[in-house]
């Protein structure tokens, strides 16, 4: 018989790559997405079946992880092996604007999560493996470089906050009851599908439209913050290796390389061609109250446990970025020459960088950043 996986979180950029992977490993693939007065299913878009169809094994429910009850009915009628538990506000800028509503959705959504699958299987006998989305973002202010697992966490955020929360509350759910509950302590990853609001895809989303006369200038926070950028389809396998080992476990997920957000600027324009100077101007605004400065990962135990490895380089996602998001570019400068609005409705360019997946989804409408006058501090963070 067919697994079953219940993925929240499935319309963001990682719940879209994993119900692909899961489709292509024969998953019954069901997904959590929130009412909202907007399509937010581009990227999973592709993935959709009529439930009119024989053989449907890719189903969306309303529900939030802030709603217990919602959240109890919803494992009571798809009946999960896995749960990957993906939703979040994932945003750490933002979460120092909505700390309370992060801690929210984030530590009290993934311990509503927790409760109901503990209480599903005492009541059905059901076996449930969890999933739960930690991040580098825990090892904040860093007591060493590479971060570990065995890494103090020091968060700097109030994202970071709520996410320690969450591991320690599916850490106690694994200890107390014997629940299969796993963290993935993954590191920064990116895509042609990542959110626009994200430093690299800001910046490939402004240096193709610089490049195209779209856009003038991007602006910009702290240039100086190091990350370990991966690419998020690699990611999604270890998200899965994690729960079909023998033992539930915690593990980091990096590809141990550190850059600075000023070298991917530079990557980005140089895959262009572009000449940045005057290009790029400083914004306080994206500045943090507290930052998180380096972050480079060793993943040496998911290399060793789950023979995991990252096959993508930051040189190569940013050329991947960037070739994704000129053909969106190129869009809107036939648009703007026909004397059309050149906002892109969707984005095709995100189609086709996948190579043995289905098609990519459509990308959320772009926020405008970097386009003088119009960038919204609640939309450019
Ligand atoms: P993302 O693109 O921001 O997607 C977040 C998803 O969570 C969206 O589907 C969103 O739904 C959903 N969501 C938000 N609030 C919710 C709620 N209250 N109830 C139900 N769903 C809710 O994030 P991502 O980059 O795919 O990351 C996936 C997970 O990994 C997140 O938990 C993130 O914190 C964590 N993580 C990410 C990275 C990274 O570099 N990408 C690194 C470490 C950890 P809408 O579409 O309706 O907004
Ligand atoms: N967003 C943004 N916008 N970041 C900027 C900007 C800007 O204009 N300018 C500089 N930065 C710097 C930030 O200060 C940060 O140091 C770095 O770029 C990366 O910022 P983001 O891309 O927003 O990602 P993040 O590292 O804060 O958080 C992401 O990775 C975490 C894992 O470490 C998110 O995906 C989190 O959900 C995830 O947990």
């Amino acid at each position: 018989m067919a697994k079953v996986a219940l993925i929240t979180g499935i319309t963001g950029q990682d719940g879209s790559y994993l119900s692909e992977l899961l489709l292509q490993k024969g998953y019954v693939v069901h997904g959590i997405i929130r009412r909202s007065s907007v399509f937010t299913t581009e990227r999973v878009e592709h993935l959709y079946q009529d439930r009119h169809d024989s053989d449907v094994r890719f189903r969306l429910h309303y529900g939030d992880l802030l709603d217990a009850m919602c959240l109890r009915r919803i494992l009571s009628e798809v009946k999960p092996d896995e749960v990957y538990n993906l939703a979040a506000q994932s945003h750490v800028r933002t979460s120092f604007d909505q700390p309370i509503y992060t801690a929210e959705v984030v530590g009290i959504g993934t311990l509503n999560l927790l409760e109901a699958i503990r209480d599903y299987r005492d009541s059905t006998g059901c076996e449930v493996r969890f999933y739960q989305a930690a991040s580098s973002e825990m090892f904040g202010k860093a007591a060493e470089v590479p971060q570990r697992e065995t890494t103090p966490f020091y968060p700097r955020s109030p994202y970071a906050c709520a996410k320690v929360h969450a591991f320690w509350q599916t850490v106690n759910y694994r200890e107390a009851y014997g629940l299969f509950a796993c963290n993935g302590i993954l590191f920064n990853h990116e895509s042609p599908r990542r959110g626009e609001t994200f430093v690299t895809r800001k910046i490939t989303r402004a240096a193709t439209r610089i490049k195209l006369g779209l856009q003038d200038k991007l602006y910009l926070g702290n240039l100086d913050a190091r990350r370990d950028w991966g690419f998020a389809g690699d990611y999604v396998l270890a998200m899965w290796l994690m729960l079909q080992q023998e033992k539930p476990d915690d593990y980091v997920v990096a590809t141990g390389q550190s850059h600075s957000v000023r070298e991917f600027l530079a990557e980005a324009f140089r895959c262009l061609g572009l000449d940045g100077e005057g290009r790029v101007e400083f914004d306080p605004r994206y500045l943090r109250p507290t930052e998180v400065d380096v972050l480079q990962g060793d993943a040496t135990k998911a290399e060793r446990q789950l023979g995991w490895r990252p096959k993508v380089t930051m040189q190569e996602l940013c050329r991947m970025m960037v070739d994704a998001d000129m053909r969106l570019a190129q869009r809107e400068r036939t648009l703007v020459d026909a004397g059309h609005d050149a906002t892109p409705r969707d984005n095709e360019a995100a189609r086709n960088h996948v190579s043995s997946a289905p098609a990519a989804p459509k990308e959320a409408p772009a926020s405008r950043t970097g386009k003088r006058g119009s960038a919204s501090g609640a939309r450019s963070k």
